[in-house]
């Protein structure tokens, strides 16, 4: 048994049913006990036996430590971008009509298609490096942009090999009802056949952790959904939903029936959708990154969200064509300012909630028996990660109990 001992710090546990605001805990002292945190408390309420068996003391050097950022909602493995896109939306053209007339996703889908493994694989490592200079441990990666058997298959394996060459939890999503791909065109209910053939033979490879349909005008209807949700299920896997981002299709009413662990976006979603949400416990996962960069000007009813209760966990959301953004903090700061959320809600929305939006039980605040993912800021207040933007004030991790 290997204990060490963290001192000198203050620690956001982000405890729910704490008293204090982020579960803030002025003078705090940790226990690390192998992948695992063992007793988080104020110092002077720390064991003495406790301490005594402690073979390592270190000194935080006055940091706050929070638990490790969790991103749950990212397209990190593609070929490309869509910087061109960017500039005719600039000048007029929606985020949809590029889509009707075969760009957008599609644009995307061609480039990641002609990638090499090595190539997909050099570009989203270097993005997950940036999410995790923000202090991320834990990140959900989709898939989504290959939407036939082998380049899905390619960008799932692309981000298990990322949590091998990289001290991170990833956790992978097959998103095969992206978009149609244009081999397709007109035949979407093929497709759905198509993905679901993927699906089984990606699963039976261990390459899927979750399943999500883009649900859209653009996407795939509601009826196309829920038979992607019904062959997830089949197989075990928990489902998730791109909601009521451009419109209202009642997909989170649909989703919250599959028992759904989150609808994502959701500027368009009704009470009614919110209400069936809340009755599932599934959590509203917010973007505000996707929101900004496609200016749109429907916010999420955050007020509503609040009144059922449900849980809001915050994403970057990245990817080429509405979020290409590597900065989780960055969210967390346009999360308050574009939807309201307070910095307690925002930074539980990167940590408990986020947890909860991908099944994790085992992270998302520091308490004993929790995995020991911690991150360590040069800030005085746990305000200040969502206040400052553009800021760095990540000082170090402990991923799994490792210093990182
Ligand atoms: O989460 N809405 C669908 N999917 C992505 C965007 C994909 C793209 O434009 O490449 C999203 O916003
Ligand atoms: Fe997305």
């Amino acid at each position: 048994m290997t204990l060490s001992l963290w001192t000198h710090c203050q620690a956001a546990t982000m405890q729910p049913h704490a008293t204090l605001p982020y579960g803030l805990i002025a003078d705090a002292a940790l226990v690390v006990d192998g992948p695992v945190l063992r007793w988080v408390g104020p110092r002077h309420e720390l064991p003495p036996d406790l301490a005594s068996a402690c073979s390592t003391h270190h000194d935080a050097g006055g940091a706050l430590i929070t638990p490790g950022l969790i991103d749950c909602h990212t397209h990190l493995v593609y070929g490309g971008d869509r910087a061109a896109e960017f500039e005719r939306r600039l000048q007029g053209t929606s985020y949809e009509e590029i889509a009707r007339q075969g760009g957008g996703i599609a644009s995307t889908v061609r480039a990641t298609r002609q990638a090499s493994a090595e190539q997909l694989t050099a570009s989203a490592g270097a993005r997950l490096r940036a999410l995790m200079a923000d202090g991320v441990t834990t990140v959900e990666i989709k898939s989504g942009y290959g939407l036939a058997l082998e380049p899905e298959r390619t960008c799932l394996e692309v981000a298990r090999a990322l949590e091998r060459t990289h001290p991170v939890s990833v956790l992978t999503t097959f998103l095969g009802a992206h978009a149609l791909p244009p081999e397709f065109a007109g035949r979407s209910d093929d497709y759905i056949d198509t993905a679901l053939t993927m699906l089984a033979v990606l699963h039976a490879q261990g390459l899927v952790d979750a399943v999500d349909v883009f649900c859209e005008r653009i996407g795939f209807s509601p009826a196309q959904t829920a038979r992607v949700f019904t062959a997830a299920r089949a197989l075990g896997l928990p489902v998730k939903l791109h909601a009521e981002q451009l419109s209202d299709s009642g997909g989170a009413q649909l989703a919250a029936g599959f028992g759904a662990l989150s609808c994502d976006h959701l500027e368009w979603l009704s009470a009614e959708g919110a209400a069936a949400m809340a009755a599932a416990g599934t959590v509203a996962v917010l973007l505000p990154g996707a929101f900004y960069f496609l200016r749109e000007t429907r916010v999420p009813p955050i007020d509503v969200l609040r009144q059922h209760g449900v849980a809001m966990a915050v994403s970057t959301d990245c990817n080429p064509g509405s979020s290409p953004c590597t900065s989780l903090l960055l969210m967390l700061n346009m999360a308050c300012t574009l939807f309201r959320l307070t910095p307690e809600e925002a930074l539980a929305g990167v940590t408990r909630h986020a947890a909860k939006a991908l099944g994790l039980h085992d992270r998302g605040v520091l308490a004993a028996g929790m995995r020991a993912d911690l991150a360590f800021w040069d800030v005085q207040h746990p305000a200040e990660l969502a206040y400052a933007f553009g800021a760095r004030p990540l000082r170090q991790v402990v991923f799994a109990g490792v210093l990182r």
